[in-house]
């Protein structure tokens, strides 16, 4: 990991071209960890093929404090002991979005929790009211103040039959940990159906609680006294470094063979680059593209799974700037995803935004600036931007970098980028 003080700098003008392995999804790693600290009989619970990025570091933190010990060797996490302590600090929990994770861990294990409200990116308003009303139903009692929830619940949670308003990622996540313990059957309605939610599914039944629909929109939980460790469980590759990477190699007109890859998990990511002229090829764990034919504009509409991921969002926005005439981008997840478009106009991309859609006239040209990445995604978009753009681009965000990327300036470097770390 970089310092998140230092800035990156990105020489325009490259063709990336090469191959490259993904490491471990972060936002599955996330939901794991808490998963499984579900376990507190004394055996160990080994997660593998885990990214060492900061949100990672910071929820191990946030567990250990909980009394959970947490160790961290090679992409592989132990996790072992009880929770003795219910309060997750706001200063920590509004460092990271999975931090949220703890209130469904805490609520179902020990009945009593002080969460820190959690944080995550810039990217619009983030509330916790579905993950709130879902655990209500299980039979959570809560207030909320400035900062942080105070829940507690009377004996073990009861399953319950709940309807999410909006497929949550994170509600389902929560709400899965959250009935892991519960007495009786929790059905989740409207579920989320993302690969992560699948992958923690998979992390359940392997404790001892059986999970069933996962991956479709009605998950089923069947609550367990019984939760068991000494497993060991990998974590999904990462499919946004996934689309990070090929659309970054698209954007440059380049070719890249991805490894480690899971192609279905963003077989809509990869039927849009078809779309728009690259040429895409997919074995079981590998893609193929070729990005030289690259450029007919698109309209890209960003939805739950399986649609483009909102995580793609910028990423698709720096693509159109190398397409002919205009495209289109809608976020139909978190509409106010567009604080980088201003960062964009600042090098020349002209992008208006209207409402939850921005419009991007293609070839206009990018030149180099200072310019800052304020979310996740936002910073791999205008380092993208760097290395179509005349000149250097000097980017502040390398904070965010390292929350979600375990190495992806090598990885970059390795593809032919030119990027300076200073
Ligand atoms: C997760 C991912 C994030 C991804 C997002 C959507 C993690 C750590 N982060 O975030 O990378 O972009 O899924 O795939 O896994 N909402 C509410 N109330 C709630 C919960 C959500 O209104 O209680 C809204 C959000 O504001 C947003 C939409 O629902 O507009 C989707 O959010 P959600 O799926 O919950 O995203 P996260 O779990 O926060």
């Amino acid at each position: 990991m970089y310092n998140d003080n230092q800035k990156i700098y990105v020489r325009g003008g490259c063709r990336l071209e090469g191959e490259v392995s993904l490491d471990g999804s972060k936002n599955s790693a996330l939901s794991c960890m808490v998963a499984a600290c579900l376990v507190e009989n004394g055996e160990v619970v080994k997660l593998q093929n885990v990214p060492d990025v900061s949100d990672v570091r910071i929820l191990m933190e946030i567990l250990c404090g909980l009394g959970k010990t947490v160790e961290y060797e090679e992409n592989t996490l132990s996790l072992s002991g009880r929770i003795t302590n219910c309060e997750v600090p706001a200063y920590l929990a509004g460092k990271l979005r999975g931090s949220t994770y703890c209130l469904g861990l805490l609520i179902g294990t020990i009945g009593k929790a002080m969460v820190g409200l959690p944080g995550g990116d810039a990217i619009g308003e983030r509330p916790i009211d579905i993950h709130l009303q879902g655990m209500s139903m299980l039979g959570m009692r809560y207030t909320l103040h400035e900062d942080y929830v105070e829940a507690e619940c009377s004996g073990r949670l009861k399953g319950a039959e709940i309807y999410l308003r909006f497929p949550s990622v994170g509600a389902t996540c929560n709400l899965m940990i959250a009935a892991a313990k519960a007495e009786g059957r929790t059905i989740i309605d409207n579920a989320a159906k993302e690969p992560e939610i699948v992958d923690l599914a998979n992390l359940l039944c392997a404790i001892g609680v059986r999970v069933t629909g996962a991956g479709t929109d009605r998950v089923v939980v069947y609550g367990t006294s019984q939760v068991r460790g000494n497993i060991a469980h990998d974590i999904i590759s990462d499919r946004i470094e996934a689309g990070v990477l090929l659309t970054s190699v698209a954007i440059t007109g380049g070719r890249l063979t991805l490894r480690n890859s899971t192609p279905y998990h963003y077989n809509s990511l990869l039927h849009q680059l078809r779309l728009a002229g690259v040429k895409v090829d997919t074995e079981e764990n590998t893609v193929y593209i070729d990005g030289a034919n690259c450029k007919d504009a698109m309209r890209v509409t960003c939805m739950p799974f399986p649609g483009i991921a909102t995580d793609m969002q910028p990423q698709f926005a720096v693509l159109c700037l190398q397409c002919e005439g205009e495209s289109v981008i809608t976020d139909m997840v978190f509409p106010e995803r567009f604080a980088y478009v201003k960062e964009l106009n600042k090098m020349g991309a002209g992008i208006k935004r209207k409402g939850n859609s921005i419009s991007v006239i293609g070839k206009s040209g990018l030149t180099g600036t200072a310019v800052t990445g304020n979310d996740i995604r936002a910073v791999t978009a205008l380092i993208c931007a760097g290395m179509i753009a005349e000149g250097e681009t000097v980017i502040d965000g390398m904070v965010h970098l390292n929350r979600g990327y375990h190495n992806i300036i090598d990885k970059w470097r390795s593809l032919g980028a030119n990027i300076e770390i200073r």
